[in-house]
């Protein structure tokens, strides 16, 4: 069978045989009585590796945003958050539908707020506005090319936002990868937020479940959320197996998948593509790319990757995101520069083709030379021997994961 490599995101990773194998032999038991032993030692263990008071399983990290969300504010209150973080754009409104909050968005230098916006942006004490009541950071930031928060920035952030009375929650869905990049511990990196999200299905590579941290109480209030959004488990300990692995063994390798992405942003910007952040400042494993027009049109250029067996979003404003991952190795990497500069070779060539001959082709029904003609909106191939299923058509939204 043919290989395929996944760039989609880091959430496309399968599980591996050891944690196939601990999921299968978990010892389980019902976790709404709080009896499920595995589930109990991956919450004991994450508490401990964040030097929290406690930890919660969810299902995923928007829940675990959502239930950290809730457990630190009331409904007609605001929340201050970064203009193209996840959870304001992302987590398909939770803010509003279940929280009934009024988002403040600040936009960032590549996803990093300032103390000073921060505090711009909270609403004066008066009784006609809603009262801001927490500050959501993202660390690593997935739309800004997964820069990473440093511990100082988080500090000054997290200072500012207390000493306006603010919570902060901190959704590091991708913290084991800023931890890893910026060679601080988790612990120390997540110390100034009062709530911590961690996914264990993304670089780490678990099926399911994502972790919520913090105090006893904030955890007990987060459960009780939980429960609301219909999240409570039984037989957990299947899902919790998984993430006992990941925390164990998944956490430092995620140093290949930042370098697997500088080298990747290299060979992308050798051939024409403009990198953003550039390959020199790629940080950890999110890539975002510019195809140029006077190369090629955008949806065609991901139109023929996955004809190369190299798949990717759609893309948005010319735009497509890369993201390198347990199951992309250094190999694949090489193997994905080369489609992409196979793809544009072909595209040049192309483009010098005789236009006249072109249209003829058409007419009678089939192009001999590639693609559809210039300006027809570009649609993913629907039956490529060997691809996944084809992915949403020609106006996708936003890739979330
Ligand atoms: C920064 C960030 N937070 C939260 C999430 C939500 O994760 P999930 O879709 O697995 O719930 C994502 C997904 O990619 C993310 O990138």
């Amino acid at each position: 069978m043919r290989r395929i490599i996944n760039l989609r995101s880091d959430t496309v990773t399968r599980p591996t045989e050891g944690m196939r194998r601990a999921m299968a032999a978990a010892e389980v038991g019902d976790d709404y009585y709080r009896d499920d032993p595995t589930v109990l030692a991956l919450e004991e263990k994450a508490a401990a590796l964040f030097q929290r008071e406690s930890a919660l399983l969810v299902f995923s990290a928007t829940m675990a945003n959502l239930v950290s969300v809730l457990s630190q504010t009331r409904r007609g209150q605001s929340v201050v958050l970064e203009a193209s973080s996840h959870i304001f754009n992302n987590e398909a409104g939770f803010l509003s539908t279940f929280g009934s909050l009024t988002p403040r968005t600040v936009r960032g230098t590549r996803g990093r707020m300032t103390p000073e916006q921060v505090e711009e942006a909270v609403f004066p004490k008066a009784v006609l506005h809603p009262q801001t009541s927490l500050l959501c950071l993202e660390n690593t930031h997935n739309a800004a090319g997964g820069t990473c928060l440093s511990l100082e920035q988080t500090e000054a952030l997290a200072a500012k936002a207390h000493s306006l009375g603010l919570k902060v929650h901190l959704d590091g869905a991708r913290i084991f990868n800023a931890s890893v990049a910026l060679g601080v511990p988790v612990a120390e990196l997540t110390a100034p937020a009062d709530s911590v999200t961690v996914c264990l299905t993304k670089g780490l590579g678990c099926p399911v479940g994502a972790l919520v941290l913090g105090s006893r109480a904030l955890v007990e209030e987060a459960r009780r959320w939980r429960q609301v959004a219909g999240g409570g488990m039984r037989q957990g300990g299947v899902v919790a197996a998984a993430g006992i692995v990941a925390l164990d063994t998944m956490v430092e390798r995620l140093a290949e998948d930042h370098a697997n992405a500088r080298r990747l942003a290299a060979l992308l910007a050798d051939v024409g593509l403009v990198l953003d952040p550039p390959p020199e400042e790629v940080e950890t494993n999110i890539l975002f790319a510019e195809i140029p027009d006077h190369l090629m049109d955008a949806g065609v250029f991901v139109d023929r990757l996955w004809g190369e067996g190299v798949v990717v979003n759609p893309p948005r404003n010319r735009r497509i995101r890369l993201i390198t991952h347990l199951d992309v190795s250094a190999e694949d990497v090489e193997e994905a520069g080369a489609a992409v500069r196979r793809v544009l070779q072909r595209g040049e060539a192309f483009r010098f083709a005789d236009d006249g001959a072109r249209e003829a082709d058409l007419l009678r029904g089939g192009p001999t030379t590639w693609g559809p003609p210039r300006g027809a909106v570009a649609t993913p191939p629907r039956s490529a021997p060997g691809l996944p299923p084809p992915g949403p058509g020609p106006n996708p939204p936003p890739a979330p994961g």
